[in-house]
């Protein structure tokens, strides 16, 4: 698992499988670290196996590898807030299928929330860091590498190993310092159960 501050870890009522509860989206990439190709086959497998609406398998993926053009052409996409990923080892580009009708569309964005999903964790538990990003030029990317119509570029997820904070942009190391936090259970939970009630 990557070392990450203890208070990047998720806060939990009970234990979760490690590499969701360390999973976090840092900034700080390891511009010199290496990917095992076996890493990177590893996280585009999980993203393909990730559960498909009505097993479509909507879900497309540009793969940049550093030092490969795709990887600069992606990481040319990027906003300007997002250039800290082109220190990571690789640049995946997330498209969905939309399909022919408003459910295929619905679910292939869902589809891809799922695969990236399985993708980072995957990531985590071979102890890389991930970080999904929505942040960047979707009609570039979808002529940068000639998307056919309906096939929609979602989002790019850097995937490398975390960097030093004492070597990254002061703005960034205060960014990735700020409190992870998520609304409690009880109020994301919209009903009433049993199990909440007694903690
Ligand atoms: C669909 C999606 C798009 C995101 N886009 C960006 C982005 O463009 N830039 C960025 O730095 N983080 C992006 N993030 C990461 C979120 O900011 C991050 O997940 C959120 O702040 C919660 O932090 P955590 O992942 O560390 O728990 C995105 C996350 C998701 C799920």
């Amino acid at each position: 698992m990557p070392e990450a501050p203890n208070d990047r870890l998720a806060a939990t009522l009970v234990p979760l499988h490690p590499p969701i509860a360390r999973r976090w989206s840092p900034r700080a990439f390891d511009p010199a670290a290496e990917l095992p190709r076996d890493d990177l086959i590893a996280v585009l497998e999980a993203a393909r196996w990730a559960p498909t609406w009505g097993g479509r398998q909507p879900v497309r993926f540009v793969v940049g590898v550093r030092g490969d053009d795709t990887f600069a052409a992606i990481a040319g996409l990027l906003r300007r807030g997002n250039r800290y990923a082109t220190a990571a080892n690789a640049l995946i580009l997330l498209c969905a299928d939309e399909g022919e009708d408003d459910r295929t569309r619905l679910y292939s964005v869902v589809d891809a929330g799922a695969a990236m999903t399985n993708l980072v964790i995957e990531a985590v538990a071979r102890d890389l860091i991930a970080h999904p990003m929505a942040g960047f030029d979707v009609a570039g990317a979808a002529e940068a590498f000639a998307l056919p119509p309906g096939l929609h570029p979602l989002m790019v997820v850097s995937v490398g190993r975390l960097g030093d904070y004492s070597q990254v942009a002061p703005e960034i190391a205060e960014r990735d310092s700020r409190p992870r936090e998520r609304l409690p259970l009880a109020d994301v939970v919209v009903n009433e159960i049993v199990v909440l009630n007694q903690i």
